[in-house]
């Protein structure tokens, strides 16, 4: 069996992009580095990283300076128990007619000798086209990011793939998800799957798509009679709106109104993501789809098979969770019940959904005052670091700002109960009943639970969320007489994690 591989580029992929970094101090890792190289070294990748280091040769730096940075670099990483094989630089000029310089192949080839890597199972990630080139000169995969200089070169990148994500952590669940997908189909019968499951939606059927927060039932989201069925297979009452959900900013001009400057800074940064926004609707969206409202949702997913699917069918497709109204979100394909199984016109097996719960939903109608209506897996920290301060909707502001966030939701069938003390819940209660918690719990705690299940780790809950409705859902197989929980804290993915909870045991 030959290995797999990840290049990455350096500046602008893994770090900041700040021109020539000549000491350590210049050294800025982006947030999300350390989660998604841990992602991909776990999904059995190879680490390496390729960068074109020009300051070398125009005399910005010395060599004795980039192996320093480089070192850095990797000590860092080793330090999170992230390894990185090795780290090849052209230390080249463009018409120096090296043989090394990306989009030369040159470093991929000898690493995939020295190595043994298939090719054609490695990806090349960076901020350039020239990453994008590499990928594609010795048949790699390619996925090109939104960070570093990558906004400012996204026409030139756009002609050449349309893998485009906003960021590290993106592109690492963006591979997830497709190792995912590549262990259910082959090339043909994934290709045979999404074109029928457009021809379906063209002509107005219903189809169950995977995406990277919950499975949806999708409709074309431009004819009302396709989305009546939405409802009627869900049980969904009409004042509750949908989410549209797009492939590409070509589809929102032809949806919205307009498209203000800071939904344009969380587009850029967040998009494909779990981020819904809310704009003033065009008219080519039926009132059916919004519950009457001049207002529309729409976001773009993270999964590859939602996007080739909204880009095959040249629809948008309005999409709520593939379940019965108030019942749990599927984020594995068997969890998807019968009756909307039944019902669909088909559904795409797209593997585990990467991160388990409910885009987080944003209005900015008005633009000075953003307000969060449902939190979900973007969290509210990392849309405030890039619009400033957001207001939370809040219970009282429920029916005019959010119809359809009905307190009883995402419900399990047993009865679950948020409890701030094990020590309350009698021994005779524990017997058939189960214990979720998201911080570890002494010995006494857990004894008497039949099932004691800690969703945590230490990377801001991101396993904790993702894991959330398929633990609730073997719980209700288990047949248990109650669930208890002990939230966790009110900060970050925890906010969401809390919100569905609360709305769980709410009735
Ligand atoms: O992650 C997700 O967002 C998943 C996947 C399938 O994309 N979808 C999802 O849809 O959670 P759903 O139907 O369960 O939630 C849609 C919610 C509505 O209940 C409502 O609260 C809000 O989105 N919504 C939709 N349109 C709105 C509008 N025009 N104004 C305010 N809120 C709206
Ligand atoms: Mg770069």
């Amino acid at each position: 069996m030959k290995n797999k591989a990840i290049f990455f580029d350096r500046d602008g992929t893994i770090i900041d992009d700040v021109g020539f970094i000549k000491s350590i101090t210049q050294i800025k890792f982006y947030p999300e580095t350390f989660d998604a190289l841990k992602m991909l070294s776990d999904e059995g990748f190879l680490l390496f990283i390729v960068t074109n280091q020009v300051g070398v040769a125009r005399k910005h730096i010395s060599i004795d300076e980039l192996t320093e940075v480089n070192n850095f670099i990797c000590n860092k990483l080793a330090s999170e128990a992230i390894k990185i094989e090795e780290v090849y630089i052209c230390v080249h000029d463009h018409n120096d007619n090296c043989e090394c310089r990306k989009p030369s192949t040159y470093f991929l080839k000898k690493a995939a000798k020295k190595y043994n890597l298939d090719l054609a199972n490695c990806y090349v990630i960076g901020d350039h086209p020239s990453d994008l080139l590499t990928a594609r000169n010795c048949g790699a995969k390619e996925i090109y990011l939104l960070s570093g200089h990558g906004l400012k070169h996204i026409e030139e990148a756009k002609k050449i793939t349309t893998n485009i994500v906003p960021g590290i952590l993106s592109a690492a669940e963006w591979i997830k998800i497709n190792e995912n997908i590549n262990r259910i189909y082959s090339p043909n019968e994934l290709t045979d799957i999404i074109d029928r499951s457009a021809q379906v939606l063209k002509d107005g059927g219903t189809v169950v798509v995977p995406t990277e927060t919950v499975y949806g039932l999708g409709a074309d989201a431009t004819n009302p009679e396709a989305i009546k069925k939405i409802f009627s297979i869900k049980q969904r009452p009409f004042n509750d709106p949908l989410i549209v959900h797009i492939s590409s900013l070509g589809f929102l001009s032809d949806l919205v109104e307009h498209i203000s400057r800071k939904a344009m800074i969380l587009i850029e940064n967040l998009w494909p993501g779990p981020l819904t926004i809310i704009f003033k609707k065009k008219p080519i969206i039926p009132d059916i789809a919004t519950a009457m409202l001049p207002t529309v949702a729409i976001r773009m997913p993270l999964h590859p098979i939602a996007l080739k699917l909204i880009n095959t069918a040249g629809l948008p497709i309005a999409a709520p969770s593939a379940n019965l109204f108030s019942e749990l979100s599927p984020t594995r394909f068997s969890d998807i019940s019968k009756h909307i199984l039944k019902r669909a016109d088909i559904a795409i097996d797209g593997g585990d959904c990467i991160r388990g719960i409910e885009s987080t939903i944003i209005s900015l109608i008005d633009e000075k005052n953003p307000i969060i209506l449902r939190a979900g897996s973007v969290s509210i920290e990392k849309i405030e670091s890039l619009i400033g301060k957001v207001n939370i909707r809040t219970d009282s502001t429920e029916s005019s700002e959010a119809p359809g966030l009905q307190k009883k939701h995402y419900s399990p069938k047993t009865p679950l109960f948020i409890v701030q003390n094990i020590e309350d819940i009698s021994m005779n209660k524990r017997k058939n009943s189960a214990l979720l918690a998201f911080s570890n719990l002494d010995q006494n705690s857990r004894k008497g639970f039949k099932n004691v299940n800690i969703l945590s780790d230490n990377c801001g809950f991101r396993k904790a969320a993702s894991l959330l409705y398929a633990t609730l859902a073997e719980f209700d197989k288990q047949k248990l007489e109650a669930i208890y929980v002990i939230l966790p804290e009110n900060k970050l993915l925890g906010r969401a994690i809390r919100d569905r909870l609360i709305r769980a045991a709410s009735d």
